[in-house]
C-alpha cells in the first residue's frame, strides 16, 4: 500500500498553514500486567503504515511546503529485550518516507514549534481527552510567545470529514487486501460448516474459525466471532460463545478475519445436523430472498439506504405470507411492524474498521454509492423464543446472511462470494463433509 500517496491526499485536501496530528493507538491493560493485543489505530496505519504504540504523526503545510514528522519510540536496547525491535526515528525517516522523525518524549517541546504560525489544528478533537489536552497545552504555549512575533492557531479543525472521505474510497492495493481477507474468512465459514456436530461447544467452531484464517495468513480476527446456536442466534452482539449445540439447532456464525489491517465481515447461517427444518427453511429462504435482491441495489447511482429499503420490502411481505405479521405491507413498513423481527439496519461501510468510517449522509441525504465503497449487506431475522405473538413452530430462530460488496462502476462484485449460501449448497457441503 502506498501510504506516502495516502498522506499526499490528506495535504491536498488541508487548508494553507495548517497542521494534522495524528496519534498511535496506545496499548490497553487486560489485567494485572497482561495487555490485550495491540492493535494499531486504523487512521495512523492509513498514513504511516507504523505498526508500533507510543507515536504520533505531525503533517505540516506551510509557506507551500508539506512536512510529515513522526515522534516514535526511541531506540533503547534495555527496552527492546522487553516488548521487541523498535524502528527508532533514524530509520523511520527513510523506510516509511517522511520528512523527519523524532523520540516521541520531545513532542511536546517540538509540537508548539510545528504549531507556530499555522492558523488551525486538524485532529480528532473530543475522541480522546489526554490528547485534547496535550494539543491544547501547546497552543497555549505558542501563545506564551506571542510577543516574539508567532501567531497561535486560531482553529481547531475536525479531521475526520478529510480523512475518512479519503478513507472511505478504497484503491486497487485496498481491494486485492480486503478481497484476500474476504476470501480467506469465506473458506474458514466453509471449514465450520464442515465441521460442525452437535454437542460441540460453540467455543469450538470460534476455534476452527480462527485456526483456518491464522493457517492462511491472518493473524487477528477483524472482531470477536459470534457463534450463536439455537435460541442464541437471536442475541445480535451474542459473543459467550459458551454453549453446547444441540441436534436441531441453527448455527448463526457472524465472523470475519482482519488482514494487514482491513476487515472481512461474514455471517453464515446452518443446520447443525446437515438439515434445515421446514420453518428453518422457510424463514432462511425469505433472508436470503432479501440479501441477493439488496445485492443487486448495490450499483454506482444508487443510494446507501436503497439496498435497506428492498430488504425491508421483502422481509414484511415474506412475514405477512408465512403468517407473522398481517395487514398491508406498506403500512407494516410504514409502521416499522417488521422491526420485532429485524430490528438492525442492513449495511455499514467496511474497510480498516469493521464498522468503517465515512459518512453515510450528505446534507441530510443518503449518499450515493460510489466505485471504491464497500458495504456489507446483511439481512435477518430474529424470533424472540418467547414471542407469543407468533407460532411456537417460529420461535427462537435466528438468521442473518452477511456479505461484503464493493461498488464497481458496472455495478458490484461479492468479496465474500465463495462461501456458500443457498440452502442446496449449505446441505450438499455439510453432506460430503
Ligand atoms: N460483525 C459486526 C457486524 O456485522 O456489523
Ligand atoms: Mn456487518
Ligand atoms: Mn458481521
Amino acid at each position: 500500500m502506498n501510504f506516502i500517496q495516502h498522506r499526499e491526499a490528506l495535504f491536498s485536501k488541508m487548508t494553507e498553514n495548517s497542521l494534522a496530528v495524528i496519534p498511535s493507538a496506545d496499548i490497553h491493560l487486560r489485567n494485572r500486567d497482561a495487555d490485550f493485543p495491540f492493535r494499531q489505530s486504523s487512521d495512523f496505519f492509513y498514513l504511516t503504515g507504523f505498526t508500533e504504540d507510543s507515536a504520533c504523526l505531525v503533517l505540516q503545510k506551510k509557506a507551500g511546503a508539506c512536512q510529515s514528522v513522526l515522534f516514535c519510540q526511541a531506540k533503547v536496547k534495555e527496552m527492546e529485550i522487553w516488548t521487541g525491535y523498535r524502528l527508532g526515528p533514524d530509520a523511520a525517516v527513510d523506510q516509511l518516507g517522511l520528512t523527519d522523525a523524532f523520540n516521541i518524549d520531545e513532542l511536546a517541546v517540538k509540537l508548539p514549534t510545528l504549531m507556530a504560525d499555522c492558523d488551525q489544528v486538524y485532529a480528532a478533537w473530543g475522541a480522546d481527552k489526554a490528547w485534547d489536552a496535550r494539543l491544547i497545552e501547546s497552543i497555549e504555549k505558542v501563545k506564551l510567545k506571542a510577543r516574539t512575533g508567532v501567531q497561535a492557531p486560531t482553529a481547531m479543525q475536525a479531521i475526520e470529514p478529510l480523512l475518512h472521505e479519503l478513507r472511505l474510497i478504497k484503491d486497487d492495493a485496498e481491494i486485492d487486501i480486503m478481497a484476500k481477507a474476504a476470501d480467506i474468512s469465506a473458506h474458514a465459514h466453509m471449514a465450520a460448516m464442515k465441521q460442525v456436530k452437535p454437542g460441540m461447544f460453540e467455543y469450538q467452531l470460534e476455534g476452527t474459525i480462527r485456526h483456518y484464517c491464522a493457517d492462511q495468513g491472518s493473524r487477528f480476527d477483524a472482531y470477536t466471532s459470534i457463534v450463536g446456536s439455537g435460541e442464541n442466534a437471536c442475541i445480535l452482539h451474542y459473543t459467550h460463545n459458551d454453549q453446547e449445540i444441540k441436534e436441531g439447532d441453527l448455527i448463526l456464525i457472524d465472523a470475519g478475519c482482519e488482514v494487514n489491517h482491513y476487515a472481512s465481515d461474514i455471517t453464515r447461517t446452518f443446520p447443525a445436523n446437515g438439515r434445515f427444518s421446514t420453518e428453518q427453511k422457510a424463514l432462511y429462504e425469505l433472508v436470503l430472498q432479501a440479501q441477493f435482491a439488496a445485492i443487486e441495489a448495490v450499483k454506482p447511482g444508487n443510494d446507501f439506504n436503497q439496498p435497506h429499503e428492498v430488504v425491508l420490502q421483502i422481509l414484511t411481505q415474506g412475514l405477512v405470507d408465512l403468517g407473522l405479521l398481517n395487514g398491508d405491507v406498506d403500512e407494516l413498513i410504514k409502521n416499522e411492524a417488521y422491526k420485532p423481527f429485524y430490528m438492525h439496519r442492513t449495511s455499514h461501510w467496511l474497510g480498516m474498521d469493521v464498522h468503517d468510517v465515512g459518512a453515510y449522509k450528505i446534507d441530510g441525504q443518503w449518499r450515493e454509492l460510489q466505485a471504491g465503497m464497500v458495504l456489507t449487506i446483511e439481512p435477518g431475522l430474529y424470533i424472540a423464543p418467547d414471542d407469543d405473538s407468533v407460532d411456537v413452530k417460529w420461535r427462537g430462530i435466528g438468521i442473518r446472511i452477511e456479505d461484503d460488496v464493493l461498488v464497481t462502476q458496472e455495478g458490484h462484485r461479492v468479496l465474500s462470494a465463495r462461501v456458500p449460501k443457498t440452502v442446496e449448497e449449505i446441505e450438499r457441503l455439510m453432506a460430503e463433509a
